[in-house]
Formats: C-alpha cells, structure tokens, sequence
C-alpha cells in the first residue's frame, strides 16, 4: 500500500506516541500534534522528514482550526485524523472542582468536536477522508469516580452517531475506538486528574474507584503495540467500523452492559407502548 498521511492529537505520550511511531516506522507521514513538543524531539531526530509537528492544546478551539488548515495545506492531503488527545479526572462529582469539570470537558468533548469540525471542510475538498476518533469502553460502561469522563465519552459517542450520518455522503468514515484498560500516562496521578478528597468519601469499598487505585498496571490487559496496530488496520480498512472495542476488559464488559440494558429494555415495552396517542404506535421490529 502507498505510504498515507496521518494526523494526530495529544502524541505524547501513550496511544498517541505508540502510534506516531508504528507509522513512522513503516515509512508513513505524520502530523503530530501536542502540548510540548519537545518531547518528540527523539522522533524529530529520526525522522524529521516525514514527521511534521505543532503545538495544540485541543482546548483552544482557534488553534485547533489554525493548525488542522496549516496541516491540509502544508501536506497537500491527510488521509487519516486520529482525535486522541484525552485524560480522565478521578473522583466522586461531589468532589471535583468547576476548574477539573471544565478542563475534562474542554479537552474530551469540546476538543474532539471541534477538530471533528475542522477537519470536515478539508476532507469534503479532497473527497473523503478517514476519522477515528479515541473513545473508550467508557463510552458504553460507567464507573464510580469517572463520571465527569464518562460523560465526555457517552457525549463523543453521541456526536458521532449523528456526525457520522452528516458526513457519510462526502467520503468521510468515521470510527468510535473503544479501548479497554491499556498501561498509559492515563492513570498517572497529577492535580488535574484526581479530585481533592471529601473524608465522607473515604474508607469505603468505592474509595479505591475514585482515587483511581482500583486497578494495578499489572491487570490491565490493553496491549499498547497492538492496540495501535488494530488502529492502524481499522483505519485502511475498505469497510471501517461505526464502532471497533479494543481489549478482551472492554469486550466482555460492554457486552455484558448491553446484554442487560436490553432486558431491562424489554421489561419498559407495556408501559412505553401505553402512552401513545390512540393510533399512532410504532411497532418496535
Ligand atoms: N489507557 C487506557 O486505559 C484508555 C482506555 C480507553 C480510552 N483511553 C483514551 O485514550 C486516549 C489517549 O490516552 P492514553 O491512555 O494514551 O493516556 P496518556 O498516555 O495520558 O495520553 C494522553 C494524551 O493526551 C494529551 N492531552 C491531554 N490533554 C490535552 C489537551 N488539552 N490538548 C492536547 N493534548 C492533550 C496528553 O498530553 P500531555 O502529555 O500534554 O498531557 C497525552 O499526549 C484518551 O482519549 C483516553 O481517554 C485510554
């Protein structure tokens, strides 16, 4: 397959860096976006050529359109968009301040809609272009102390659903990646991403959820190389998923969560039914 150009946001560190280097390491472009650029100055080194870079903080929605017009027009054409930049804030709702409420969903939710926006015009010019967009097993599942995450990642997943329908007509394909739990910088601690603690909060059996200690590095079983590589492969794929789960954690458990969303579905069906006007129901299929 001829060599593609790929776009990236929050390459840093974990599947943002992973994946920055598997396509760089097969001879493909990439546009790397991030907070500090510095610390792809070993990737620069190496691959300077074919490694473009800028800084973005996906916050700042000016920026996001200035740098996604300099990429298409600097680099003639983007194949592929991977909306990965992301944190999560652990704690219970009560105890995050407005600053971490506001900086999660500025980064998540904000920031993946309007690249999505940014993005839009460029590829509809140049007559389709792939999008993937770094979701989560979050975005089906919730956790407690991750509630403010989750709605970011339900909320993306929403944007997408309809986004997807938009855009489906120009060439555009999009992709909802859903992974489970891989080894990052996601669990690393930092003020940003933990909650100052309520004492009411502590010495429960949830206190480790929202401390985010409940789960040991060790447990995770995300395989970064390879959850970059099926990436990779959903991306070039003739056919790209709405939707790919990435780990056998995010698998069994959203297919738990579903299975039993839909009975407790079916159980609603006489009383959802009973309040239509006379005449008018829809049959479910
Ligand atoms: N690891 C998991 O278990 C897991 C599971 C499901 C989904 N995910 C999702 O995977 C994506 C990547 O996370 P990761 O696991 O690879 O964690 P990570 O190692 O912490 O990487 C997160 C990346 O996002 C960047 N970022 C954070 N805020 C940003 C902002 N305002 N502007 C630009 N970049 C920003 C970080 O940059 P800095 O270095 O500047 O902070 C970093 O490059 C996220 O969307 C996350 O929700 C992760």
């Amino acid at each position: 397959m001829a060599s593609s150009t790929w776009f990236i946001t929050g390459t840093s560190t974990g599947f943002g860096r992973e994946l920055t280097e598997q396509l760089l390491r097969r001879g493909d472009t990439v546009a790397a976006t991030l907070r500090t650029p510095a610390r792809l100055d070993d990737l620069a080194a190496e691959h300077g050529d074919r490694l473009w870079i800028r800084t973005l903080d996906v916050t700042d929605a000016a920026a996001v359109r200035r740098v996604v017009d300099e990429a298409f027009a600097d680099l003639g054409r983007v194949d592929v968009v991977i909306s990965n930049a992301g944190f999560g804030v652990f704690g219970a709702a009560e105890e995050m301040t407005d600053e971490q409420i506001h900086r999660q969903i500025a980064t998540n939710l904000l920031g993946s809609v309007q690249l999505a926006r940014a993005v839009t015009p460029h590829f509809r010019a140049q007559g389709g272009g792939r999008l993937l967009q770094v979701s989560s097993m979050g975005g089906h599942v919730a956790y407690p102390g991750l509630s403010l995450y989750h709605l970011t990642k339900w909320g993306i997943e929403g944007f997408f659903e309809a986004y997807a329908q938009e855009v489906e007509r120009f060439g555009i394909r999009t992709t909802l990646i859903e992974p489970g739990m891989a080894g990052t910088g996601f669990y690393g601690a930092g003020e940003q991403r933990r909650a100052p603690a309520l004492a009411v909060y502590e010495g429960t059996e949830l206190t480790p959820w929202l401390r985010g200690t409940g789960v040991s590095e060790g447990d995770m079983p995300g395989d970064l190389p390879k959850m970059a590589e099926a990436m990779i492969r959903i991306a070039e794929s003739d056919d790209p998923p709405r939707r790919q789960l990435l780990g056998s954690d995010a698998y069994t458990l959203v297919r738990d969560t579903l299975t039993e969303r839909l009975r407790a579905l079916d159980d609603q069906r006489d009383l959802a039914l009973s309040t239509d006007r006379d005449g008018l129901r829809r049959e479910p299929a």
